[in-house]
């Protein structure tokens, strides 16, 4: 019996997290101290800088240098050196590479100096002259010219829409009840709490150490030894704390390029630290235009599905996920159509925000199968188990498990569902109007290739390592756990090293597949080290387990057990003290198998309750109710966690998020988190996590990864409550109250 896996553990690193002993990009000091670059971003959207004046900031006392793309060292010039591992296709930003603006807010220069204060007030003093050209951001402005998606290398391949099936415009055309309806979804921003910062450490030997805000360290080492014509000896990156990332980390950020820039022009120990306003031209969740087609059976089963979207990216590169898939995987249904543009704006390039396509897509499928089930006058559980779907119609292929049905019963049950009425406006608290709503969440579980070593010492303690990242996630402690099950120790004997490119590999940490991979990788890792053990402890004179087999062997409470004869035993110390080794160290790659013949997803349905005041229109969500099933849960608090975190994200899309853009300088807004709304403890109520039952073997751990599953269908859920509270039904998120009035 696995005394860790499964239990509520609280985090390892929670002391030091909480005591300040852990220590973000930000916070690496070295003798001697560290130069500091500030940014200068661009004013314009588009065109190029005719001019740059940087006397009067060089001037400033304390100012080393300031770096533009007239004095910057020199740089790689082919896009291949800027090409990270999670690159779209197109042509990646290099910043303060030349004389073009792409964006507002694109660095121009770096202005360093011996305080940030100094640097940011010199960096004032900066003074350009440009020459505009005409720009576009508005994405309704440019849907006309959305172009469908090229879908050119094997990586966009893979991210293109699905295959049609059937003649889905004949069978919407010809159901006997039809749904058509456009839904949008604006750009949102990541906003994590710790800003994006590189501290860049120039060793006495002519590397660099670099410490940076990254999910994927050996991405970022790879691409710096692009960018720069480094070997990978010369530069080492860690990262073994990130205040949060939820994919805006995925690719190296420009902060560590212009820190290693400057730190290479002057020889000199940098770090930069981005201002929150400038965390806004990173990346961003692109705005969505949805058209949702639905046609059904009176009976309601589906005969049609369409889903044309049109989502942004910027004029160098083509981000795009799998935006319209999802509403062909969810539902049972014979005819399914999709078709996706890119509006091309003279924006950032957007990138992965937690689920990316599925958070904004599922959203649109969902809010329109609600307003089904209305056309239906059917319940919308109800709805979703007659189109429930045993089989990936993409791949007409089964799923290696689906638990949904059982997430609804048991979401709904906790909920109370069965005692919502169902006429719109027709449930009250007070002067509140309450409404209740629900949806269905999707998303994959991925595994991938990864490597782990662990050196076992023979004073019973291990130390696993791998280069993954831990966002925030709870990887640190999972890690811990698994390694502790599998090699038989307490959870304390274990120390975990990660965040560092010198360790073995790893993927970037995204996708919600790290958990999946890199536990299974401990478990291989384990038993090789569980053989090596058995090799030492059968040279023991008399040994109990002579004639053992590893695959007979457990490990628990520090000794090996055979499984058929518990009384069979040899300690871990006996063993290595009889073969004379003080550390065992054993590294082994672990690759998902080969499954062609079963899809992999997670799946979750949520119940959200909201209380709209009738005068104001304020929106308040009460209660959330959210069934997940995801394989075996690891770690029931930090999962928990993690589908907490989601839920209330999932309200700020629904209610609060948007980036807004004045279009006339194609400039953000609100880029701060005064005005970029995202939920506060007064927006969060009651939220309830259930993990449902979900045997898989998909992995030898049966485990299927979670960290995006918790965004996935809350927006949905949460409109689709306001429509039964008010009988309004807003299709742009988010629902604010202007779009409610008169309520
Ligand atoms: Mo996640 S959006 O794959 O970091």
């Amino acid at each position: 019996m696995a005394p860790y896996i499964g239990t509520p553990t609280s985090r390892i690193d929670g002391i030091a997290k909480v005591t300040g002993a852990a220590k973000y990009a930000a916070e690496f000091n070295v003798p001697g101290g560290v130069l500091y670059g500030s940014i200068v971003p661009s004013a314009i959207a588009k065109g190029r800088i005719v001019s740059l004046d940087t006397s009067a900031a060089m001037d400033v006392e304390g100012v080393a240098t300031v770096l533009t793309h007239e004095n910057r060292p020199r740089m790689a010039g082919r896009d291949q050196d800027y090409k990270d591992d999670v690159a779209p296709d197109g042509s990646p930003f290099r910043p303060l590479y030349d004389d073009k603006i792409r964006f507002n807010g694109q660095p121009i220069a770096l202005v360093v100096a011996e305080t940030s204060e100094i640097a940011r007030f010199a960096a004032s003093l900066v003074r350009v002259e440009y020459e505009s050209e005409a720009h576009v951001t508005d994405v309704f402005r440019e849907r006309d010219a959305a172009i469908p998606v090229k879908a050119t290398s094997p990586e966009g391949a893979m991210f293109a829409p699905p295959k049609p099936r059937g003649d889905a415009a004949k069978a919407l055309a010809a159901a006997a009840v039809r749904h058509d309806a456009e839904y949008y979804v604006p750009i949102e921003h990541h906003n994590p709490m710790e800003l994006y910062a590189a501290t860049v450490i120039v060793e006495g030997d002519g590397t660099f150490t670099v410490y940076d805000k990254t999910q994927g360290v050996q991405n970022v080492q790879r691409y710096l030894c692009g960018v720069f014509g480094m070997k990978p000896e010369d530069v080492r990156v860690m990262s073994p704390f990130m205040g949060g990332g939820f994919g805006s980390g995925l690719r190296p950020q420009f902060e560590v390029v212009l820190a290693m820039l400057a730190a290479r022009a002057l020889q000199r120990s940098v770090r930069v630290v981005l201002t929150r306003p400038q965390m806004y031209a990173l990346g961003y969740r692109p705005a969505m235009i949805q058209r949702i087609g639905l046609g059904a059976t009176t009976g309601g089963t589906l005969e049609a599905i369409t889903h044309d979207a049109i989502t942004v990216t910027s004029q160098y590169e083509d981000f795009y996920r799998q935006e319209t898939g999802w509403s062909g995987l969810l539902y049972k249904c014979a005819n399914a159509t999709y078709a996706h543009r890119l509006a091309h704006l003279d924006l950032p390039t957007s990138c992965d925000m937690r689920a990316p396509s599925a958070a904004p897509g599922v959203y649109a499928l969902e809010a329109a199968m609600d307003e089904l089930a209305v056309a239906l006058k059917l319940d919308p559980v109800e709805l979703r188990l007659r189109c429930y779907s045993d089989r990936d119609q993409h791949e007409n292929r089964p799923f290696s498990s689906k638990a949904l049905r059982e997430c609804y019963r048991q979401g709904a049950d906790a909920f109370g569902w069965s005692k919502r009425n169902p006429e719109p406006r027709s449930m009250r608290d007070g002067s509140d109007l309450v409404g209740w709503g629900m949806a269905t969440g999707v998303w994959e579980a991925m595994q991938m290739p990864i490597t782990v070593r662990i050196v076992l010492s023979a004073n019973g303690h291990a130390e696993v390592a791998c280069a993954t990242s831990d966002i925030g996630t709870g990887t640190y402690t999972i890690m811990a756990q698994v390694a502790a099950d599998a090699l038989g120790l307490p959870l304390d004997s274990i120390s975990i090293k990660l965040g560092d490119s010198s360790l073995p590999q790893s993927p970037v940490e995204g996708g919600s597949w790290i958990a999946a991979s890199v536990a299974n990788g401990i478990v291989t890792t384990a038993e090789a080290i569980r053989s090596e053990l058995l090799r030492l402890a059968k040279q023991i004179p008399n040994s109990p387990l002579s004639n053992a087999s590893s695959d007979e062997l457990t490990l628990v409470g520090g000794q090996l057990v055979s499984k058929h004869d518990g009384a069979r035993t040899v300690s871990i110390a006996d063993a290595m003290r009889h073969g004379g080794v003080e550390r065992i160290e054993q590294e082994k790659t672990t690759s998902p198998a080969e499954d062609a013949a079963r899809s992999h997803n997670v799946h979750s349905a949520i119940f959200a309750e909201v209380n709209v005041d009738e005068q104001l229109g304020v929106v308040r969500v009460t209660r959330v109710v959210s069934a997940v099933a995801a394989g075996r849960i690891l770690n029931t608090k930090t999962a928990a966690s993690q589908i907490l975190g989601g839920v209330v994200w999932g309200i700020g899309m629904a209610l609060h998020e948007e980036t807004l853009i004045d279009h006339r300088f194609g400039r953000i807004m609100n880029a701060n988190i005064a005005e970029y709304h995202v939920p506060v403890n007064a927006d969060v109520h009651d939220i309830k996590v259930i993990f449902v039952d979900e045997p898989d073997d998909s992995n030898p751990l049966g485990i299927k990864g979670l960290g995006e599953i918790g965004i996935v269908g809350v927006a949905a859920a949460v409109a689709n409550a306001v429509y039964h509270a008010t009988g309004t039904r807003v299709r742009n998120l988010p629902i604010t109250l202007d779009k409610l009035h008169p309520v």
